[in-house]
């Protein structure tokens, strides 16, 4: 089984000795019960660095409602094992004051990409993901470090802010794993009733027949009540956005004009799923 290190000082002399050796280190942070999308990550990584640290730490400071960090599943004995496969070298579990010690006192903000989307529905999350992540990054030691386009904003987000903060990291983004019914895995998958689950794959599938439409010349302006409709008529009982947004900079688009992503958000059973795809 791979190595689990808890304290950052400890991972900070494992990461020194790979460093004084030549080696690349590779990242991938996550907040566990991991999945399929995860572990491409990790195989990726494994492919593109000496070494390999998976971070596992279910952050706080991202949950803009207290019941969702509650429910987050944590899996830790199950991680380890789905990651075994995949010759990692370490498993990073910081314990929360390895984070957030007392007395901390800095956030990150990344202004104007995280205020739409997702950063509109959920206040303080991506200063919480952008606090975090280049402590991870920091802490360690990381050269490259895998995102999945799963959460395609936070991508740009990351990329934003470690350019902005200087920090020599490339950071490489991953296409979404899905099901073999459509639906993009997610940790949150879990928390979906079997009914709820059954249906919601529509989204996926609305988002491809408007990907369709886009590529013939189709506009949002029509586009998006019809499959506001599809989606509410398929079970979804709220979509919080659903939008044409550019692939790099996410500017609001109502047509394809340039490489673009189309990105929503919606309920369905009690959860909040969000899917992206590229368009033309
Ligand atoms: P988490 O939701 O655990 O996701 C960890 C990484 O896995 C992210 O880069 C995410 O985009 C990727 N991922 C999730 N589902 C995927 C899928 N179906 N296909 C491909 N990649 C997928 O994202 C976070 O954690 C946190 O915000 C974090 C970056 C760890 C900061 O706390």
């Amino acid at each position: 089984m791979t190595e689990i290190i808890r304290d950052k000082a400890a991972l900070r002399a494992r990461v020194t000795a790979w460093k004084r050796a030549g080696e690349v280190i590779g990242v991938v942070p996550t907040m566990g019960a991991l999945h399929e999308g995860h572990l491409s990550l990790a195989q990726a990584a494994r492919a593109g660095a000496d070494r390999v640290i998976v971070t596992i730490f279910v952050n706080p400071r991202q949950f803009n409602n207290p019941s969702d960090l509650e429910n987050y599943p944590r899996t830790e004995h199950q991680d380890a094992e789905k990651l075994a496969p995949f010759g990692v070298d370490v498993i990073y579990v910081p314990g929360p004051s390895e984070i957030y010690p007392d007395g901390f006192a800095t956030s990150v903000h990344v202004e104007g990409l995280t205020e739409i989307l997702c950063g509109a529905f959920r206040p303080g999350h991506f200063d919480g993901v952008t606090t975090v992540v280049p402590k991870l990054f920091l802490q360690t030691g990381a050269d490259k470090a895998w995102f999945g386009e799963k959460d395609y904003q936070q991508l740009q987000v990351v990329r934003r802010m470690a350019a902005d903060l200087d920090i020599p990291v490339e950071v490489i983004g991953c296409p979404t794993v899905r099901e073999p019914d459509g639906l993009a895995l997610s940790s949150r998958n879990l928390l979906l009733p079997a009914d709820a689950r059954a249906k919601a794959p529509a989204l996926g599938h609305v988002m491809q027949g408007m990907a369709e439409a886009l590529a013939q010349g189709g506009t949002m302006a029509e586009l998006v009540a019809p499959a506001e409709a599809a989606l509410a008529g398929a079970g979804f009982d709220k979509v919080e956005y659903l939008e044409l947004r550019a692939a790099d900079g996410l500017a609001l688009l109502d047509r394809l004009d340039r490489p673009a992503r189309l990105l929503a958000a919606a309920w369905i059973g009690g959860v909040r799923l969000i899917d992206n795809i590229a368009v033309g």
